[in-house]
């Protein structure tokens, strides 16, 4: 039973920020990849999360999503955790919160473990959207580093970490074009991950990502009903980003990422893509089915590159996208079709309260439905 609170007669919810933080200062420790933490967030997008939550009246605090979490989120009891983790270690780290939220039986916002844990798993989630006839390039998991090369891979093939965000294991280097060049990236990434090499045939098209929020019920519990198509899903604007001028020309890497929009090097974020109807149409549907497959909940990005004939082909999903504001994908979409900050933030938010029961329905919601 959730206590309610009320100011100024408003009722208010006790929001707990729930992240990883990067500390730039402090040298990454021996023994872990050199990029490890890059997808952690810094205190300037927790305080804009924060900022956004309380605009509209709820207290919020920021919580570090560290081994001391299960005590400082019992004794804070937040009505609603708002969760950006991308978790520590282990085989399917961004699960790690949502799950220690469920033993808690505390609500909180996006998807939850099974999606959370699939997700990270590139190998995993294109295995189920195979099975769901969505498009994907053909592809090959390492475990040892040593095992034969299927014959439907062909050169140049991309190499890189099964289980990681953020470009991380992924430079210049991941496209490989002969044997020896596999074998030499899928040792190094198995090495210095920990975890299997995915091998993929190198996409050599147009590179975009996708943005979805909602579910079939979204209007009930939307501040902003208009945004959502009938079928309760918000399509944002298809962006492309051509890394063409980056640092890593055709790859959109950690090195490329970790550049401020506009900065020498880094990649250009065209919103909206300029594509043809037919192809902006298809990227949309393949983002939304992506989601639904996986039953992804309220928000996810979806990247997708074209192969050398054209035709899409879905590379992963973002359950749990950045949301750092004017430099994030999904940022920058929401921006590009005039959708605010603050709003965005507090979409996420109240699709999440909706589902936990802290906000009364408009309306009787419609059963939520798998595609
Ligand atoms: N099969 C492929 N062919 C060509 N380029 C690829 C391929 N797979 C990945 N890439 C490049 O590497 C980048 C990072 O790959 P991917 O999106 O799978 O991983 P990520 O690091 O998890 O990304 P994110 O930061 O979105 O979490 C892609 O944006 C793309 O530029
Ligand atoms: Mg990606």
């Amino acid at each position: 039973m959730q206590a309610i609170h009320i100011r100024k007669g408003k009722r208010f919810w006790r929001v707990a920020v729930l992240a990883n933080i990067k500390d730039e200062d402090q040298p990454v420790p021996e023994g872990v990849p050199p990029d490890a933490f890059a997808d952690f967030d810094t205190m300037e997008t927790i305080e804009h999360i924060r900022a956004a939550i309380e605009s509209d009246g709820h207290e919020t605090t920021f919580l570090m999503a560290d081994r001391t979490l299960p005590k400082t989120v019992q004794d804070y009891a937040p009505d609603i955790c708002f969760n950006i983790a991308e978790g520590m270690g282990g085989d399917a780290r961004e699960a790690q919160v949502p799950a220690l939220l469920e033993l808690l039986g505390i609500p909180y916002t996006g998807s939850r473990v099974l999606t959370n844990a699939i997700s990270l798993d590139k190998t995993l989630t294109k295995r189920i959207w195979r099975d769901r006839r969505l498009p994907v390039a053909p592809f090959q998991e390492f475990l040892l580093g040593d095992e034969p090369l299927r014959p439907d891979l062909k050169f140049p093939l991309f190499v890189k970490p099964a289980r990681e965000g953020t470009g991380m294991g992924v430079d210049s280097n991941a496209i490989v074009h002969n044997e020896q060049e596999l074998r030499e990236r899928v040792r190094w990434v198995i090495q210095t991950y920990q975890q299997p090499a995915l091998v993929e045939t190198f996409l050599s098209g147009r590179e975009f990502t996708v943005g979805i929020l909602g579910r079939p019920d979204a209007k009930l519990y939307s501040c902003h009903p208009e945004w959502y198509d009938k079928d309760g899903f918000h399509r944002f604007p298809v962006m492309e980003l051509d890394s063409s001028r980056s640092v890593t020309p055709y790859v959109y890497s950690q090195a490329a990422k970790a550049k401020e929009v506009g900065e020498q090097g880094a990649p250009d974020y065209l919103c909206p893509a300029s594509i043809e109807p037919e192809l902006e149409k298809k990227l949309k549907h393949y983002a939304y089915r992506a989601h639904l497959v996986l039953g992804a909940l309220d928000v996810s990005r979806t990247d997708i590159r074209l192969d050398e004939e054209g035709n899409p082909r879905l590379m992963e999903i973002n359950t749990l996208p950045g949301l750092t504001p004017d430099y994030s994908d999904l940022c920058l979409q929401a921006k590009a079709e005039g959708i605010a900050y603050n709003d965005l933030i507090l979409e996420i938010l109240y699709l999440a309260a909706g589902r936990w029961g802290l906000l009364e329905p408009r309306e009787v919601a419609p059963p939520l439905r798998r595609g």
